[in-house]
């Protein structure tokens, strides 16, 4: 894949990430590798409401703890009738409404889930047939790196040629794998969905079009013993420490990789939003690459830990809020179960 790619020190990577990082780098600035404009953006949340004074009333926890250690004051939870398939519907019907769309003008859908409605088929072909889009969807596994993920499989999709637009969702009913009686982790998740409908485009001859300028894809199976659900378990079992340490150096390395892959800096992008998992590797992660606060989409207190739902439903709020204008640099990044990470910068733009 031609996606201009940055190199980290990660224990395994994708073929992309192995391009010469000297290529990713001409005199002039960054170059857009994919050329794609971002159409259309949405988010959704179930009904259900988990505030932390709920679980304190049911957990040794407290609400000082979960908002000092987390940052998270509340999170939504799916109930009766709400799916993984159904937020990530409503997410992504949202951007084809704001995009004006049809969804028979969609090319493929990309859901990035951790939280699979069922086994087979996948979840995303529930989506594709709710939505009504044209044949083509398929489920992401990355965990809460997932839409990270497939934002890249996205644009290699339109930069390969004979897709035109491709919507890609993050959507999770994390809650139906989170242990309500773990205060390691009940504390933390939270259901939801966000999603973002990429075009193919043309660069503008003489100046920078919106597209991806830099990805940086890492994996390392040294951690799988530190998160994930164990055979035979139906819940999600995390030893917090340690995936803190792992995941905000991960995090940090893998920014650090696109800034320099793409030739910017922390003062030339407009907005980093980074995985919602814990406040704390947020504001670390911000420090070390030279974010102030006004620059970092913030909305875990909500919304708590939302995996793969994280990144898009932080940027669908961002783009509300309007915060982000055309010809914008933008930071994505996020870190899940596997560990798996990614990161990528987009030059935004409709
Ligand atoms: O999205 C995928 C990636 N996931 C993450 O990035 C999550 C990363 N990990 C974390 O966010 C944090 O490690 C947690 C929020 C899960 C835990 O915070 P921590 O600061 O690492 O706490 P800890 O595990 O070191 O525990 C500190 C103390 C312990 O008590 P003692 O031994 O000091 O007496 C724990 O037993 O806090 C206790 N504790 C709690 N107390 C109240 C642990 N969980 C809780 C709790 N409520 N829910």
């Amino acid at each position: 894949m031609t996606v201009a790619t940055a190199a980290t020190a990660a224990a395994s990577r994708t073929s992309a990430a192995s391009a010469p990082a000297a290529a990713t780098r001409p005199p002039g600035g960054p170059p857009v590798r994919v050329p794609c404009r971002f159409l259309g953006w949405g988010a959704a949340v179930p009904g259900g409401r988990l505030t932390n004074a709920d679980l304190e009333a049911r957990l040794d926890t407290s609400d000082a703890w979960i908002t000092e250690r987390t940052g998270i004051r509340e999170r939504r939870t799916s109930g009766s009738g709400e799916t993984t398939a159904s937020l990530a519907t409503a997410a992504g019907r949202a951007a084809l409404e704001r995009a004006g769309v049809a969804p028979s003008e969609v090319d493929l859908v990309l859901l990035a889930t951790t939280t699979a409605d069922t086994p087979c088929p996948s979840t995303a072909a529930h989506v594709q047939h709710a939505l009504g889009t044209r044949g083509p969807a398929v489920d992401v596994n990355a965990a809460c790196a997932g839409f990270v993920y497939g934002l890249h499989l996205a644009a290699a999709a339109i930069h390969a040629g004979g897709l035109s637009r491709v919507l890609v969702i993050g959507g999770e009913r994390i809650t139906a794998i989170t242990d309500p009686d773990d205060r390691a982790t009940a504390i933390l998740f939270g259901d939801g969905a966000g999603a973002l409908l990429l075009e193919v485009a043309q660069p503008a001859a003489g100046e920078a079009g919106p597209g991806l300028l830099a990805v940086d894809l890492g994996g390392d199976g040294s951690a799988i013993p530190h998160l994930g659900i164990p055979a035979g378990d139906r819940y999600l079992r995390m030893d917090g420490q340690e995936v803190f340490r792992r995941a905000t150096r991960a995090m940090a390395t893998s920014c650090e990789a696109v800034l320099d892959g793409a030739g910017v800096s922390a003062e030339d992008v407009a907005l980093f939003v980074p995985h919602q998992a814990n406040r704390r590797i947020i504001d670390a992660t911000a420090a070390r690459l030279g974010f102030p606060a006004d620059r970092v989409a913030v909305n875990i207190d909500r919304y708590g830990n939302t995996s793969a739902a994280s990144v898009p439903m932080a940027l669908a709020e961002a783009l509300d809020a309007g915060r982000l204008s055309s010809g914008d640099l933008v930071l994505l990044s996020a870190v899940g179960a596997g560990l798996s990470w990614g990161s990528t910068l987009l030059r935004w733009g409709a």
